[in-house]
């Protein structure tokens, strides 16, 4: 269903969720919501597991590994394994971070359904990707740096350039309005959702303007005043 106000990228991403489409890189600044959307915008029924991936990360977490239980040692699957046997979301964050190893593994992970099988080392069971699997990427740079391999399983490439519009609901009323214009000013000016989290966690004990000083030190004045031009406004209004 189409949302009026809904920002060209978010749009893009629900028209590829609710058609079909099952893999995507969600791309671009720090705090737009890129991981929230990879958990929750998906069928609700559906879990969503998530793998951050790191330099030193091993491919254990992806597709399991032998761990000591008391019958000596068993083989524990990993998230990405757990995904497919379920149908569920993949999430997988700080893709540009993954070394070769983990890499490799995910091009086998993330490959179409029909291609795709994995053996249980233990048991032998070959495991195929449930009906409903999908994966959404997330990364800050640019979606060019990732390998080629991998782009090309991900065909559906969003930048997504500002907050989802229902993202500020989660803040106080007042700090909704300048949540949403900072997220989008260029680097050195923008302000992320986290940023500004933090000032609503701070206010009711320190004050807005300590606030603003603790959280958001190089724009606190300015939204300080825009915060305190909105209050006047609205106390004229009443
Ligand atoms: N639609 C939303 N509704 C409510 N909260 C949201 C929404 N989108 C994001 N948030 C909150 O904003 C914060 C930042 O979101 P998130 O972690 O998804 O950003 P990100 O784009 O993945 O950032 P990064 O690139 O740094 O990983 C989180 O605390 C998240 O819970
Ligand atoms: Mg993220």
């Amino acid at each position: 269903m189409k949302t009026e106000t809904l920002p060209d990228c978010w749009q893009k991403l629900e028209d590829c969720l609710n058609n079909g489409i099952d893999r995507a890189i969600l791309y671009g600044n720090p705090g737009t919501g890129k991981t929230f959307a990879g958990l929750t915008m998906k069928p609700t029924t559906q879990n969503a597991y998530r793998l951050i991936c790191t330099d030193e990360m091993t491919t254990a977490t992806i597709e399991g590994a032998y761990l000591p239980d008391e019958t000596g040692f068993s083989y524990r699957e990993g998230v990405a394994v757990k995904a497919w046997r379920e149908g569920a979301r993949l999430v997988i964050d700080e893709i540009n971070r993954a070394n070769s190893d983990v890499l490799s593994l995910l091009l086998a992970f993330t490959d179409t359904v029909a291609s795709s099988s994995w053996q249980n080392p233990q048991t032998l069971e070959i495991v195929r990707p449930r009906e409903g699997f999908s994966v959404i990427m997330t990364m800050n740079g640019e979606p060019e740096d990732l390998e080629p391999a991998l782009l090309d399983r991900f065909t559906v490439q969003i930048k997504i350039s500002e907050p989802h519009p229902s993202a500020p609901d989660q803040l106080p009323e007042y700090l909704r309005k300048p949540a949403k214009i900072y997220a989008t000013l260029s680097e050195g000016e923008r302000a992320s959702l986290r940023a500004f989290a933090t000032v609503a966690k701070l206010e009711p004990a320190l004050g807005l303007d300590r606030a603003l000083e603790i959280a958001l030190p190089r724009q606190a004045r300015e939204i300080s005043s825009s915060i305190a031009i909105e209050r006047q406004a609205e106390n004229a209004d009443e």
